[in-house]
């Protein structure tokens, strides 16, 4: 029987079709469509010999998962990581070009290296001067750190057994190629396959493993969805190339919660931590504007201020604009519907712009009254109090509902000098809680408008 050799598979979303088309079938794109070979399928009949790892045991008797991790050497990643590194795995750093990704890793490889481990720094994207130069700019040099421009697949497993590194950094995946293959180096048969045997080669040999991967401009890691599979930890770094800000999380993640959110500042020397998260988030911040509103968001342990801003325009358009950056747009769209038959503002007519400050993407609903706010704020052209902030999830009946932590969010909400917060009727803090902070609870959406003085009385 004529098995077909090839396969042709999709590089954006991975879809597989047995001949060439056009368009993809799976995700629509056009021209994505990338000729892989088919590898024969090899089994025989032959008896197979277990692992120790594949021999069934009764579940009592395995050893427990308490995972050691090594320490990143920089503390906010190790904060999203919950502790660090775990030996054996694999971790995928995702994040669009120029963000920051071959600097912090330099950076992590230059932290490690300082101990006892050797790192091995692998550069298929730059030249080795061009790293030296920057791992000078970063620090003095360690003994422990080794780089290699390596960029095939025996090539680099040999360069980690030169080097013996017990961490090995890649940079990028999407530069790798093994010429066992018959596809060209970048296609997604490549970027899978070699990502699947450096995984095997962590998990083998215990080595903490990081790929660097690339993301497209919608936020997908560029052909290679498929490696989110293959590795045990997706980072993500998020940031607008013109701020310095950088928002590192995990986007999944094996050994911890995917809560954590690291806020570093590309600085002279590097990725720095910030101490003073929501400082800096408001720090261009000008009070009395209308559209305005400040939320305290909880982020795994952190809490941390943003500002989410409105701008709406009476638009020429039959169907007016909705961009929402920063938020869900399905929950913009949803708030506008809620706001128009529950709250008496329609806001049909007007082109809507939501944004949140700083490039950071709020995904708990604990934002919704806030938004609501800050487009009622821009709909009728009156600022909110400069010291008030708006917290409460909003149902489809404009009911204001409870949130998690808003004792934690009040706190830091207090720190930065606010005085006044807007909060679900059913708030469960006892009066010792509040901060100091004078509470407003709201029930429905019609009364916190009311509150924030943005409606009068009907
Ligand atoms: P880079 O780490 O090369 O990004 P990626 O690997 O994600 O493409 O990012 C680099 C940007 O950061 C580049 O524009 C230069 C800047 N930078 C600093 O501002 N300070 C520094 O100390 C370093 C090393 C880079
Ligand atoms: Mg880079």
């Amino acid at each position: 029987m004529a098995k077909p050799r090839t396969t042709f598979r999709c590089s954006t979303c991975g879809e597989e079709a047995p001949q060439w088309v056009g368009r993809c079938p799976g995700c629509g794109d056009w021209s994505t469509m990338a000729e892989e070979r088919l590898e024969p399928a090899a089994r025989g009949d032959a008896p197979v010999a277990l692992r120790d790892d594949e021999v069934p045991m009764p579940i009592a008797e395995v050893d427990s998962g308490a995972f050691s991790t090594t320490s990143t050497g920089v503390p906010e990643l190790d904060r999203v990581l919950g502790g660090g590194f775990v030996p054996g795995s694999a971790t995928l750093v995702g994040g669009e070009p120029g963000v920051g990704k071959s600097t912090l890793l330099l950076q992590v490889a230059m932290a490690m290296a300082t101990g006892a481990d050797t790192v091995l720094y692998l550069s298929a994207e730059e030249s080795m001067a061009q790293v030296r130069d920057r791992a000078e700019r970063l620090g003095p040099l360690p003994g422990h750190l080794q780089v290699s421009a390596a960029q095939s697949l025996p090539a680099i497993e040999a360069a980690v057994d030169a080097s013996g590194a017990r961490v090995v950094i890649i940079d990028s995946i999407q530069t790798i190629h093994d010429p066992g293959l018959g596809s060209a180096p970048g296609t997604v048969g490549q970027v899978r396959e070699c990502a699947g045997r450096l995984v095997q080669l962590a998990k083998r040999r215990s080595l903490v493993l990081v790929l660097v991967g690339h993301v497209t401009k919608d936020g997908a890691l560029a052909g290679p969805r498929v490696l989110e599979h293959l590795v045990d930890t997706v980072l993500s770094i998020d940031g607008d190339r013109q701020h310095a800000l950088r928002l590192v999380r995990a986007v999944k993640h094996r050994f911890g919660s995917t809560h954590e959110l690291g806020v570093l500042e590309m600085t002279g020397v590097g990725l720095q931590g910030v101490a003073d998260a929501s400082g800096l988030f408001l720090a261009d911040r000008r009070p009395g504007v209308p559209g305005s509103v400040v939320v305290p968001t909880v982020e795994g342990a952190r809490s941390l201020l943003v500002e989410v801003q409105a701008l709406v325009v009476r638009s020429p358009l039959a169907t007016p604009r909705r961009s929402a950056q920063g938020v869900d747009s399905g929950r913009l769209a949803l708030l506008l519907g809620v706001l128009a038959n529950r709250a008496g503002c329609p806001l049909g007519d007007y082109d809507v712009f939501a944004s949140v400050v700083g490039g950071v993407r709020l995904q708990e609903p604990a934002v919704d009254l806030g938004l609501s706010l800050a487009l009622v704020s821009a709909l009728v052209d009156v600022a909110l109090p400069s010291d008030v902030v708006v917290v409460g999830e909003v149902g489809l009946g404009g009911e204001v509902r409870q949130v998690a932590g808003l004792d934690r969010r009040l706190a830091e909400a207090a720190r930065l000098g606010f005085r006044r917060a807007i909060v679900p009727e059913h708030h469960g803090l006892g009066a010792d809680q509040a901060s100091g902070i004078t509470l407003h609870p709201v029930d429905d959406l019609r009364t916190a408008l009311l509150v924030a003085c943005l409606v009068e009385q009907a």
